[in-house]
């Protein structure tokens, strides 16, 4: 059969061999970091100036003292100043597989030999193809999503999800968005976002309707009175409401998901209304047990447009038929790198193929390991200092001691002391968030016990 030479490049004998060399040889390297470890003196220095460095540059300081090595294995990272830290926010989200995943670092090295570094909606090359048919293929299996759209981030998704609500149902222009939501961080979306803080000294364009987010404990009392509010939101706009937009489980809002019966009267409102209803999977993509949290909560007949990010290592927009935009609504000159696209794919093939998702999925062990660690601590040694563990998947958040946000951020601080990265969610209780590599196993989620228990004990 005659071949080209692109595919020449990726499936030469030759080429594989090397591929497959360098790979092994990175991991072999990669291997050696497990467990954690304390600064090295020798290095500390040095690093701390390149920290000072970015943080001059960037006008402002890091959150974490943190510059990664290029070098890490499963849930730990090597830093700069030779530290090895046991990684449970991911970038907050970004490497499902951890660090130093040799499959995913064997198809990167092989999507670099690639003619161009950047693709998009113009001249996509097979990576591009690969991913938009993946995740058309996956997300069509529970809802009635058709079509996929790359974009550079979640917040571009956002956006494209946004035009496409307004188009489909314009003149509409109104967003009905929840208490404690996030969006990202362009104008419009930072408006969505329930949070002043992210945009002082922005203009107000009042686009949007807020209804109460009620969370699993929140009982039948909340979900009738957001539903009451819902309708009255309709009664006073009525043709101007183009869609409604939720997180299925809020991630910056503290970890709460909607259920079922919170959720069902919503949509089914939405939907009888025709009012879009957009699902924001930016942070739940791939983390809840299932690839999309609409499968896992059951709701995904309702939904209209999702967006992801983060695990997807580029943004998408899905959307139905109904809601397929005009030739001109959506571009972009580039959507991500032929490696990050690759490697998309390559997540998505052993989150598939390698038993991660499903009610007896790796996943759901691991949320159960982890939480059952949580618990054992906030019914033991750290009894009246922790609460709350709990969550869905790998997004597992806790309450250290009153909740407020100064004692958490203060723990967030002394457990990146101890060598353990996580991170804050929501308001009124400010929690700590761990979004849990796929790759942890239960030794390491005993070095994230022990510095647990350190760290809320020292802060007593
Ligand atoms: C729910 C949700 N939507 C949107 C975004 C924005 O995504 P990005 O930071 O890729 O623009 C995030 C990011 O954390 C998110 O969690």
């Amino acid at each position: 059969m005659k071949k080209t030479i692109g595919s020449d490049i990726l499936q030469s004998e030759k080429i594989n061999k090397l591929v497959k060399e360098l790979a092994h040889e990175v991991h072999e390297k990669n291997r050696q970091i497990q467990g954690v470890k304390d600064p090295d003196p020798e290095l500390v220095n040095e690093a701390e100036n390149k920290r000072n460095h970015i943080s001059q540059l960037r006008g402002r300081p890091l959150y974490h003292p943190y510059i990664g090595s290029r070098a890490g294995y499963g849930p730990y990272v090597e830093l700069e100043d030779g530290s090895i830290k046991l990684d449970l926010i991911n970038g907050i989200g970004i490497h499902l597989m951890g660090h130093g995943h040799p499959d995913l670092i064997e198809t990167a090295i092989r999507a670099s030999l690639s003619d161009i570094v950047m693709q998009g909606n113009l001249q996509p090359n097979a990576e591009y193809v690969a991913l938009t048919d993946s995740l058309v293929k996956l997300a069509g299996k529970q809802s009635r999503l058709k079509h996929a759209w790359l974009a550079t981030c979640g917040t571009m998704a956002n956006e494209n999800a946004l035009k496409m609500a307004r188009q489909k149902n314009s003149p509409a222009k109104l967003v009905v968005a929840f208490s404690d939501a996030f969006a990202g961080r362009s104008t419009m979306m930072a408006e969505i976002t329930d949070n002043p803080a992210y945009r002082v000294g922005l203009p107000t364009y009042n686009e949007v309707l807020r209804l109460p987010f009620c969370g699993p404990r929140s009982g039948q009392e909340c979900h009738e009175q957001t539903l009451r509010k819902l309708k009255e939101y309709y009664e006073q706009h009525e043709k101007n409401i183009a869609c409604m937009v939720f997180e299925p489980m809020q991630g910056e809002g503290g970890f709460k998901y909607g259920t079922r019966e919170f959720l069902l009267p919503l949509l089914q409102f939405c939907r009888e209304k025709k009012i879009a209803i957009w699902v924001d999977e930016v942070q739940t993509f791939t983390r809840t047990g299932q690839l999309f949290a609409f499968e896992t909560l059951g709701i995904g007949d309702y939904v209209d447009i999702c967006t992801i990010a983060k695990t997807a290592q580029v943004g998408a927009t899905l959307y139905t038929e109904e809601y397929n935009p005009q030739p001109g609504l959506v571009a972009g000159t580039f959507s991500g790198s032929t490696v990050s696209l690759a490697v998309g794919q390559e997540i998505l093939r052993i989150l598939t193929e390698e038993g991660y998702l499903g009610p007896e999925g790796k996943i759901r062990k691991i949320h159960e390991s982890f939480v059952g660690m949580l618990n054992s601590l906030s019914n033991g040694s750290c009894r009246g200092l922790l609460a709350d563990a709990g969550g869905l998947g790998l997004m597992v958040a806790v309450t250290p001691y009153d909740g407020t946000k100064q004692k958490t951020e203060a723990l967030i601080k002394r457990l990146y002391k101890n060598n353990l990265i996580a991170f804050s969610c929501g308001k009124d209780p400010c929690r700590v968030r761990f979004l849990i590599p796929a790759t942890i196993d239960e030794k390491a989620i005993m070095v994230a016990k022990n510095i647990i228990e350190k760290s809320v004990l020292e802060g007593q």
